[in-house]
């Protein structure tokens, strides 16, 4: 059985004069555990919706959504997003950022510490445990935001554009971090990005989603080899999947 299994999904939302905007319709995805799912489209197609509903944060307006066996009822500790806003506390240091969902489960202080200290090192703070979120850089905060979704052992991980706002070299070292992170946790990711070469980069399978109402359009399997090299990007078969992926959103767009 699927660990995320999505049957025609569909997600309608109002607007305020209460007209209906259909974000999803008929979405139907396969996520088995520890894939690595990269999700592409058209700007309003509905994958920030998608994730949204994954993560059991907005309820969907038909079709069956299950998580590991169960349908998504709401918020499951199975699962963290990360967004392209960091969304830290700015009150909070890196540590305690990281130790927020240790503390609220009550995790004894010294267990989160443990856990902080691992993770610090995962996404290569060390050394910045006591900084404040504005004295670091976007990229390090996004490695503090990464740091605190894992902090809760998820086995689900919803990244919405985590790299958006990243510039080029930041955004490389980040995608090689992510890939370690992903093998090391053991987790199952499905990562919405705007850049085609960064989808492939990271993806089991690239998700295609078609023009709103976002339906998949696609799904293409990535047969390159791990762990990926970044020499890849040049490869022939890098560039024809580049190429493929980008005529399938030209055709939505
Ligand atoms: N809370 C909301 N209320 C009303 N409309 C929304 C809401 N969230 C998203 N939408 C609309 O749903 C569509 C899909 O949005 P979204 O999932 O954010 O797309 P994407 O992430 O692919 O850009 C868009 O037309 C957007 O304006
Ligand atoms: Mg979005």
């Amino acid at each position: 059985m699927a660990f995320l299994e999505a049957s025609n999904v569909s997600k309608v939302y109002h607007d305020k004069q209460n007209q209906e905007i259909v974000a999803l319709s008929n979405f139907t995805l396969s996520v088995a555990e520890r894939e690595f799912i990269t999700i592409i489209g058209p700007s309003g197609c509905g994958k920030s919706s998608f994730l949204f509903l994954a993560a059991g944060l907005e309820p969907l307006t038909s079709g069956v959504l299950n998580f590991n066996g169960k349908p998504v009822k709401g918020p499951d500790p199975l699962s963290a997003m990360v967004f392209q806003e960091y969304l830290l506390f700015p009150w909070k240091t890196v540590r305690e950022n990281i130790e927020f969902g240790p503390e609220l489960r009550r995790i004894p202080k010294v267990h989160r510490r443990e856990t902080s200290a691992n993770l610090i090192k995962m996404v290569g703070l060390e050394g910045f445990e006591n900084r404040y979120p504005n004295e670091l850089s976007g990229g390090m905060q996004q490695r503090v935001s990464i740091a605190r979704a894992l902090a809760n052992t998820p086995r689900l991980i919803l990244m919405d554009e985590p790299f958006g706002a990243l510039d080029a070299l930041t955004r490389e070292t980040l995608q090689i971090e992510l890939l370690k992170i992903w093998q090391q946790a053991k987790c199952t990711v499905l990562f919405v990005t705007h850049s085609i070469p960064e989808a492939v980069y990271l993806a089991d399978r690239v998700v295609v989603v078609s023009k709103r109402p976002g339906k998949i359009k696609e799904v293409v399997k990535i047969d390159l080899p791990r762990p990926r090299e970044r020499e890849m990007f040049t490869s022939p078969r890098f560039i024809e999947y580049e190429r493929y992926l980008k005529n399938l959103i030209l055709e939505e767009i």
